[in-house]
């Protein structure tokens, strides 16, 4: 074949130098035609659109053209041409024609077209060949690098905290062991119980549920942080907002206090949803032609609109004489629910809303405790469709008040001697929350089940591809 530099199919569509000769590479997403004439509409992930290849069979031989199926790789050059046919601009017309792999189409799952997204989860090695995933993954791309992009222009520093850690005090859930004992036959100590002292790090350790304890580290040196990566959880949640390893971005501030951490919080996810509408509208209205109508609405309301802010305790009051029957009681001092959440932002403000000021008894033994000794400066920001979004708080910056908290709840300190110490040694107010990268996913692709918006999800009983 010709040695001719390879466009990509996103750079090809937009191409005006009609009768040049061009190369191309991609997966066949479908072959229709006749005797004479053969479309190919060809995909190479760097767009939802196909550029359509147009065959003339004589001059490769119907033998030749057979294994050019649904999925198959091929590697295209052709001339551009001013397409015939509607709903696209160009089209090339094949010169020369490798096939790099066939895929047996009595044997390849993606053979017909229309799939449900249960059955897609179940071939999580294939799925991103499809339109809707290769949407989805694009924009976990795009959402990805604004939450960097944003951080950085605001003088926030990348701070990368463990997975591996030997703290298990967040309380956010139960934590996943990391060990390298032997299961069957692990060394014990005197009292029966298994001793870690013979384990790889010499004590127990786990996957992280969150690096905010060692991110707040980074803020009392650095001033202003953002962690961004993978946090696990091992809860039995099986729901379509769970995952059980999942990833988290986490800024933490010194010196901002709860306003200015709410402040941030709406700025930041206005900011991730425009850069969405910005950079992704292709693939956001190819997901909104196919699952959501209401999408880009959606979207330009989050954007456009101030976040409604109110305290735990006139959300309660709000849905107590809301006379709405919920299917978990709703009083001062329960934990909130999805419904709950769910209710003050669809059908009370239909806007976001930002909590404050949870009881401190279902909140992180962090949360800087409020005067009137029951609650704490917590916030979580609560979004249409997913519930909660954002969860933070400022933070308790005060040693002594600090160890009494982690005593009344009976934590293990000396798993955390080192976040309780950072308060003696130049302590000061400090801020910050954790943003479910997934449920921002949720959020801006439309999708309804957390499991299609990352790769590989891995929840009970599923860490499969
Ligand atoms: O509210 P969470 O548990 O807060 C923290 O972990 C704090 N350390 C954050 C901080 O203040 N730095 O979790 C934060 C967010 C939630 O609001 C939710 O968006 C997401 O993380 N999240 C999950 N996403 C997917 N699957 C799960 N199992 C999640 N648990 C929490
Ligand atoms: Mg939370």
């Amino acid at each position: 074949m010709k040695e001719i530099r390879r466009t990509k199919i996103s750079e090809a569509l937009k191409l005006t130098t009609f009768g040049e000769e061009v190369n191309l590479k991609g997966w066949v997403r479908t072959r229709r035609g006749n005797k004479n004439v053969s479309f190919v509409a060809l995909n190479d992930g760097s767009t939802i659109n196909n550029i359509q290849i147009v065959i003339d069979v004589a001059n490769f031989g119907e033998e030749f053209l057979k294994p050019i199926t649904t999925g198959a790789c091929i590697n295209v050059n052709g001339k551009l041409v001013e397409s015939q046919g509607k709903g696209q601009t160009v089209e090339i017309q094949a010169t020369e024609i490798e096939i790099y792999g066939a895929a047996d189409p009595t044997t390849y799952p993606l053979q017909k077209k229309g799939h449900s997204l249960e059955f897609l989860r179940e071939i999580a090695y294939l799925r991103p060949r499809t339109n809707t995933f290769g949407a989805v993954f694009r924009m976990r791309h795009h959402m990805s690098y604004a939450v960097h992009k944003y951080f950085n222009d605001r003088g926030f520093y990348y701070f990368h905290t463990p997975i591996i850690t030997a703290s298990d005090a967040e309380g956010a859930g139960a934590m996943f062991e990391v060990t390298t004992l032997d299961h069957a036959n692990p060394p014990k100590a005197e009292d029966g119980t298994v001793d870690f002292s013979q384990d790889f790090f010499g004590r127990q350790t786990n996957l992280t549920v969150s690096g905010q304890l060692e991110g707040e580290l980074g803020a009392m040196a650095l001033g202003a942080i953002y962690t961004f990566g993978p946090t696990f959880r091992a809860e039995n949640s099986n729901t379509p907002r769970h995952l059980a390893e999942f990833w988290m971005i986490e800024p933490e501030v010194a010196f901002y206090d709860i306003f200015d951490n709410m402040d941030l919080a709406e700025d930041f996810l206005k900011y991730l949803v425009k850069y969405a509408l910005d950079n992704c509208i292709d693939d956001i209205e190819f997901l909104a032609k196919m699952y959501d109508e209401d999408l880009v609405a959606r979207l330009k309301f989050v954007v456009e609109n101030d976040f409604v802010r109110l305290t735990y305790t006139d959300g309660v009051k709000i849905l107590e004489e809301s006379g709405h029957k919920f299917e978990f009681p709703v009083y001062w001092g329960a934990d909130l629910q999805s419904e709950h959440e769910r209710y003050l932002v669809e059908k009370h403000f239909k806007c976001p809303v930002i909590l404050t000021d949870y009881p401190k008894d279902i909140k992180s033994f962090y949360m800087k405790q409020n005067e009137d000794g029951k609650t704490v400066r917590a916030m979580d920001v609560l979004f249409p469709k997913i519930g909660e979004i954002i969860g933070g708080s400022e933070r308790e910056s005060d040693y002594d008040k600090l160890l009494q908290r982690v005593e009344e709840m009976e934590m293990d300190i000396e798993s955390i001697w080192w976040y309780l110490d950072i308060r003696k040694f130049g302590t000061a107010p400090h801020s910050g929350f954790g943003l479910g990268f997934e449920r921002l996913m949720l959020f801006v692709t439309g999708m309804t089940n957390i499991r299609d918006v990352i790769p590989f999800p891995r929840t009970p009983n599923h860490a499969e591809y």
